[in-house]
């Protein structure tokens, strides 16, 4: 049984969240292959919102199980957090959620050192969630890392000293006042690390083998979007793992040919949190609607998202990088009111007309060129099936297909599984 990706094609925040939710019903196991608490995946049923960082939008369903892949960084202070949000809801944590062992832990210092290191980039910021997510990844490429699985060992505290002193050494080199308790957010690492020592610990490589021979449904839930993944995004302004489907390899143990459908997810708009180029970003009413009406706050800093129209040339690179079989168009409901819509379809590049992703899309080589279309006026959210669709959204659906050559199989018209539209 082959294994299915779940992506975001844009900066995140596509809805990967909600859609991971209303998908889990035809799987038995959601996997998540990479990032960490950078991550907010928002849920939204039976009138609560529930914000997920590191543990899989699958746990809400009954059955399923969810795996936090090696690909994954986590900080346990955070994963405790979550944890304690999910109390009301009685949940057989210990059978449902299984960690990898060869997942990497986020210490404090890390978290210290992303704060240090942007303060010291001052204005070229990459404009991190400072989680810690670029340090760990850094300690697990240079092989100095500490992960789930040496908790298993009596010798984890004195790795722990060893890797705390060294960051300690390295926030001296930046020429940046930070300002910590060290001993105060140790403990609560301490106390947190004990807690995760109560979940359960799997070598989830093998135990997603084993799941594919017994012909499980496996989906791997992608964090971020592809255009923050570490080689293809939009670098240096991007995170720090694999955001794209060869993540899913790396980030799970899943053979390349072992994958099945790729499911990519995009907003009928598109976003983005933090620094870095954006070509078809508004800095007008259009925007201004598109924040307000779409709630464009970051789930995990509450920061205000950029918005602009839709950049089709962006969209195309990450359904190639991806291979995407299948489209869900997220928040359609958000653009209703529009007069006319505009689509980014070319970018003017240092004056020449290009249609692929170039290496530097900074606002000086690149200029967005338009293609308009009418926009409806409908209110979506009540729709529940693809007839009701408005003209306009259909003719604005068969465009975006025909150019991204992948069928568009979910409309999704606001935050809750109810309002989605199967096509
Ligand atoms: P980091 O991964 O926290 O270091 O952040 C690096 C960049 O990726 C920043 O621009 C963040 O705003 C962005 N980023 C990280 N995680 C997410 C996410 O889940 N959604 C949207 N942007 C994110």
């Amino acid at each position: 049984m082959a294994v299915d990706l779940l992506l975001g094609l844009q900066w995140g925040d596509e809805g990967k969240g909600k859609i991971v939710d209303v998908l889990t019903k035809n799987y038995d196991i959601i996997a998540r292959f990479q990032g960490g608490p950078n991550a907010g995946h928002t849920l939204e049923f039976d009138g609560i919102k529930h914000v997920l960082h590191t543990i899989p939008s699958g746990i809400f369903h009954k059955g399923a199980i969810n795996i936090v892949g090696n690909g994954v960084v986590i900080d346990p202070v955070i994963f405790q957090k979550e944890l304690d949000n999910l109390h009301k809801f009685n949940l057989d944590i210990k059978s449902i959620l299984l960690i990898s062992r060869k997942a990497h832990l986020i210490l404090p210092t890390h978290r210290l050192l992303d704060a240090a290191s942007e303060a010291a980039k001052g204005k070229a910021k990459i404009g991190s969630t400072l989680k810690g997510i670029g340090p760990t990844y850094m300690d697990k490429t240079g092989r100095n890392g500490m992960r789930v699985g040496d908790l298993e060992f009596s010798d984890w505290k004195e790795k722990y000293r060893n890797l705390a002193d060294k960051h300690e050494a390295m926030i001296g080199f930046y020429d940046v006042d930070i300002q910590y308790d060290l001993q105060e957010l140790e403990a609560d690492f301490f106390k947190a690390v004990e807690k995760l020592k109560e979940l359960t610990f799997i070598d989830s490589e093998e135990y997603l083998f084993k799941a594919q021979k017994e012909g499980k449904k496996i989906l791997a839930e992608g964090a971020q979007g592809s255009l923050l993944d570490i080689d293809f995004g939009t670098y240096p302004f991007v995170t720090s793992s694999n955001t794209t489907a060869a993540g899913a390899c790396t980030g799970l143990g899943v053979a390349p040919n072992q994958i099945g459908e790729v499911k990519g997810i995009f907003k009928a708009y598109t976003t983005r949190v933090g620094s870095g180029p954006f070509p078809t970003e508004l800095f007008d009413a259009d925007g201004e609607i598109m924040g307000r009406v779409g709630n464009e706050f970051g789930a995990t800093t509450g920061r205000a998202r950029r918005c602009g129209w839709l950049d089709l040339v962006a969209l195309k690179y990450a359904v190639q990088i991806n291979g995407v079989t299948e489209l869900m168009m997220m928040k359609g409901d958000v653009l209703s009111g529009f007069k006319k819509l505009k689509v980014c379809t070319a970018y003017n590049y240092k004056g020449e007309t290009i249609t692929h992703f170039p290496y530097n899309i900074e606002p000086e080589s690149v200029t967005p060129i338009y293609t308009e279309m009418d926009g409806w006026a409908e209110d979506l959210t009540k729709m529940s099936t693809a007839s009701q669709l408005p003209a306009a959204l259909n003719t604005y659906i068969d465009f975006l297909e025909k150019e991204l050559e992948v069928p568009i199989k979910i409309v999704s018209v606001g935050p809750d599984r109810k309002q989605t539209i199967y096509r």
